[in-house]
């Protein structure tokens, strides 16, 4: 990937796949785009069409990226409800793409198959942005954490981060892990035994130098950390429901638990939606950075359209 004004980004699938100075451009990018004027951002992709495909719920991926494009004066396709596409009729995924991609400039895409992105980008000339693959990756996400996390902290370098949750199934720390590896962080994994990160990723830790713990309860790491990254415990990615009552409500975070044993400048985040695992207790606490980080999504999102669409070029004019 090249940039400022020299972006050839054809696709953005996996972390895997970005580099630590791409990462730190894209950021910048959105940092630009969130201070410039409303009316001169309605220019930026004026003309242009986003399709997204949504084949697994979301809320905040979808709406994010349909509010970013229109913000950047793109129009937006939406493929209807599975139910109510052609989806429903057997067409398959590849002929999917093919027709989206003779319908719009940009597609941002999320499915339940790990790999689906991928061969989405495979199939279709014009960029693709994976919106979550399975418990694979979820890129965009990870742009919006870093830059949250960059925004309060001042760096990226050398933190002492907590995953804490599902880390089995959890795209969204599959991603930021894979991320962080360019940053020098510590990083506390905790998890009971079943949702315990897999151990390609921690192989990948190792060969990267990377410092980490395996841990089951966030008391043992919580007065050295300096994000503590909560997620959901996924009903609907296990295999077998009575695995999930094992674990569910496991991990509770709330006033009582936080405030006053951990670091004074500590940040809470959360991919969200989230059940029960922040008490809404801790929503007014200056911990609390997961709706903030969830706002974030929006000039982060435009950065990686524009990066496709090699517009950043216009921008920096
Ligand atoms: N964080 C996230 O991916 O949320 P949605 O599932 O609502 O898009």
């Amino acid at each position: 990937m090249k940039f400022k004004g020299e972006i050839v980004v054809e696709n953005i699938i996996s972390m895997n796949d970005m580099k630590k100075k791409e990462i730190l451009d894209i950021l910048e990018l959105a940092r630009k785009i969130e201070n410039c004027s409303e009316e001169k951002k309605l220019k930026f992709l004026h003309g242009k069409i986003i399709s997204t495909l949504f084949f697994e719920p979301s809320t905040r991926t979808k709406m994010s990226f349909e509010s970013a494009a229109m913000r950047l004066g793109a129009n937006v396709l939406s493929l209807p409800p599975v139910e109510q596409s052609s989806v429903k009729k057997g067409e398959s995924f590849t002929d999917t793409i093919k027709m989206v991609e003779a319908y719009s400039d940009v597609i941002v895409v999320r499915h339940p198959f790990d790999g689906a992105a991928r061969l989405a980008a495979e199939t279709s000339k014009k960029p693709v942005i994976n919106a979550g693959d399975g418990s694979n990756q979820h890129p965009s996400q990870t742009l919006l954490d870093l830059y949250t996390i960059l925004e309060e902290k001042g760096t990226l370098e050398n933190l002492k981060i907590a995953f804490v949750g599902d880390l089995k199934y959890g795209r969204t720390v599959h991603s930021l892990t894979k991320a962080l590896t360019h940053f020098n962080p510590t990083i506390y994994f905790v998890a009971p035994q079943i949702l315990q990160m897999s151990d390609y990723l921690l192989e990948d830790l190792k060969k990267n130098g990377i410092k980490y713990e395996i841990l089951e309860d966030f008391r043992n790491c919580l007065d050295k950390i300096d994000v503590f990254y909560m997620t959901r415990i996924q009903k609907e990615r296990f295999p077998d429901v009575e695995d999930y009552e094992k674990v569910k409500g496991i991990y509770v975070i709330n006033r009582e638990n936080i405030v006053g044993k951990c670091k004074d400048d500590m940040i809470i985040l959360h991919p969200l939606p989230r059940v029960d695992e922040i008490d809404k207790n801790l929503d007014n606490t200056k911990y609390a950075l997961y709706f903030k980080q969830a706002k974030n999504g929006i000039p982060v999102r435009q950065a990686m359209m524009m990066a496709v669409l090699g517009k950043d070029k216009e921008f920096f004019l």
